[in-house]
C-alpha cells in the first residue's frame, strides 16, 4: 500500500541523521545546466522530487549518475529537446529550470508547473521578471514558450518576497550581460546555498542571505564539487515529533543556526533544547500554551513548511493555540484529518484556532500534500492506538524514508 502504519502512544528515544536539503538540492541541480562539464553534488537527498529533477536533466541530454551520496551531472550532451510533461507537471521546482535553460539554450517550451494543493502557485512574477531581462514569453492555455538571446541584467524591485522567483532570477542573472539587482530577495538558507554553489563555480554574487542581491554576469562558470547543507525542515519535522510524543532525541547535523524561530517556538511550548555544533538535542514534549499567535513568515520568520507540524504539536500540548498562515492561501489541509483523530480546530480564513485538552485517537487519515502528510504521521506517534496515513507518495517527495528516520528515534512505525 501507499501508506504508513504507526503504533502510537510511545515516547521517543534515539538519534537520527538529518538528510540533505530538498529545497537547496533542487535549485543547485538546476544550476548545473549553467556549467558545461561534470558537477559533483554530495549529500543530495534520495527523494522523489530529486528523482524527477534528475529525469528532467536527463531528458535535456545530461548524463546523471549516483554513487552512494555522490551525484554526478554531466551537461556536455545538452541537446534541443522538450522536457517530459509527466515530470514537469509533477512538481513546482521545474519552474526554476526556466532561468537556467534560457541562459544555456536560449529557448524552452514548458507546461505550467504543478505543485501541491496548498495554493494556486502562480508563476506571474517569474515571467514578468524574466521579461525584464530580455526574455520573450508567449503564453498558451496549457503551456508557454520562452525565448531569449543573451539575457541582460535588470533591476528587479519585486512586489513581495518569493523564494522561487529569487532563485530563478539568480540563475538567469549569473551568466547575463551586465548587473542584476534583486530586491526584496528571499533570505532563506536555500538561496544562500545556491549562491554559495554558483560563487564556487566562478559566479559573482553579493548580498547572499540579505534582502538585496547584486549579481555581476560572467562569461562562463566551471564545474565544481559541492555539499548540500542539511534540511532544516526535516530537522523541524523530527523536533515536532518529539513535541507531540515526548522523549529525548538527538538530531545529528540539524542546522540550528537556520532554525532559531522554530527552536524558540519549541521552547515556548515546553521543550528543553541543547544547540550543539554537531546537532540538536531535544528533551520533553509540548505542554505549555503559546502566549502569542504562531505566525508564519518569510525567513528568518517561522517557516510555512513547519506550520502543519506545529499545529499537531499544539493539538497535543493540552493548551489552546492560534496559528496564522501568511504565505500560502490553503495550507490548513490537515485540519479535517486531525479532527478525525479527535482534535478540535476552527479555521477562519488564514487563521486556525486549536482547542487544547483533547485526547487524540489514531484512525485512518489521508495525506493531501507533503508537509501536511508528515504532520499526520507525527501526530499519529502521540495518539492512542494504531493509525494509518495513506498517500505516502506525497511524503516521499521530501523525506528519504519517514518510517526509518522515526524508527531511529524509537517510534513503532512501518511502511504499509
Ligand atoms: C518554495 O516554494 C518552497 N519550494 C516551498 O516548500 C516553500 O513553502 C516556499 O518556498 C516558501 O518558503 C521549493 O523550494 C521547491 P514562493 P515557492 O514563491 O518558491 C506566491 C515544501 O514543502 N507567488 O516563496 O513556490 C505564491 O503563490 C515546499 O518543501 C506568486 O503569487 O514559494 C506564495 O503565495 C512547499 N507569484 C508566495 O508567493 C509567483 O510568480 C510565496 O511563494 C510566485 C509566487
Amino acid at each position: 500500500m501507499d501508506a504508513v502504519r504507526i503504533y502510537g502512544g510511545n515516547c521517543l528515544k534515539g538519534q537520527t541523521k538529518i538528510q540533505g536539503s530538498k529545497n537547496a538540492s533542487l535549485p543547485i541541480l538546476a544550476a548545473t545546466l549553467l556549467i558545461d562539464g561534470t558537477c559533483e553534488i554530495t549529500n543530495c537527498p534520495d527523494i522523489s522530487d530529486v528523482y524527477h529533477m534528475l529525469r528532467l536533466l536527463e531528458s535535456l541530454g545530461c548524463v546523471v549518475s549516483r554513487e552512494a551520496d555522490m551525484l554526478r551531472v554531466d551537461t556536455r550532451g545538452i541537446a534541443e529537446c522538450d522536457m517530459p510533461a509527466d515530470s514537469v507537471g509533477v512538481m513546482r521546482s521545474s519552474i526554476m529550470l526556466l532561468g537556467a535553460l534560457l541562459a544555456r539554450m536560449g529557448e524552452i517550451t514548458m507546461e505550467y508547473p504543478g505543485g501541491c494543493v496548498i495554493g494556486k502557485r502562480p508563476i506571474d512574477q517569474h515571467l514578468q521578471a524574466l521579461r525584464r531581462m530580455g526574455v520573450e514569453i508567449s503564453e498558451e492555455p496549457e503551456e508557454f514558450c520562452a525565448k531569449a538571446g543573451r539575457l541582460h541584467g535588470a533591476v528587479h524591485e519585486l512586489p513581495f518576497v518569493s523564494v522561487g522567483v529569487t532563485e530563478n532570477l539568480v540563475l538567469a542573472a549569473v551568466l547575463a550581460e551586465g548587473e542584476t539587482v534583486i530586491h526584496p530577495a528571499a533570505r532563506e538558507p536555500e538561496i544562500q546555498a545556491l549562491c554559495d554553489f554558483l560563487v564556487s563555480a566562478g559566479g559573482k554574487i553579493k548580498g547572499a542571505g540579505t534582502d538585496r542581491l547584486v549579481i555581476e554576469g560572467v562569461k562562463k562558470l566551471h564545474p565544481v564539487r559541492f555539499r548540500v547543507p542539511a534540511d532544516r525542515i526535516v530537522a523541524g519535522t523530527w523536533l515536532a515529533a518529539c513535541l507531540c510524543a515526548g522523549g529525548s532525541v538527538f538530531l545529528e547535523d540539524a542546522p540550528c543556526g537556520q532554525m532559531e524561530s522554530v527552536l524558540a517556538c519549541a521552547e515556548k511550548l515546553g521543550a528543553r533544547l541543547r544547540r550543539l555544533p554537531e546537532g540538536l538535542h531535544v528533551e520533553g514534549r509540548a505542554c505549555k500554551g503559546l502566549k502569542e499567535d504562531l505566525v508564519t513568515a518569510v525567513y528568518p520568520g517561522f517557516p510555512t513548511d513547519l506550520q502543519s507540524l506545529f499545529m499537531a504539536a499544539i493539538a497535543f500540548s493540552g493548551q489552546d493555540g492560534r496559528i496564522e498562515e501568511t504565505v500560502f492561501e490553503n495550507r490548513f489541509r490537515i485540519v479535517p484529518e486531525l479532527e478525525k483523530m479527535g482534535a478540535d480546530i476552527r479555521v477562519e480564513g488564514n487563521r486556525a484556532y486549536v482547542r487544547g485538552g483533547r485526547k487524540l485517537r489514531n484512525t485512518i487519515v489521508e495525506a493531501k500534500e507533503l508537509r501536511g502528510g508528515a504532520a499526520l504521521v507525527v501526530a499519529a506517534l502521540a495518539a492512542e492506538g494504531t493509525g494509518i496515513v495513506t498517500n505516502r507518495h506525497f511524503i516521499d517527495r521530501g523525506y528519504e524514508d519517514i518510517a526509518r528516520s522515526l524508527r531511529d528515534l524509537g517510534a513503532e512505525i512501518e511502511l504499509a
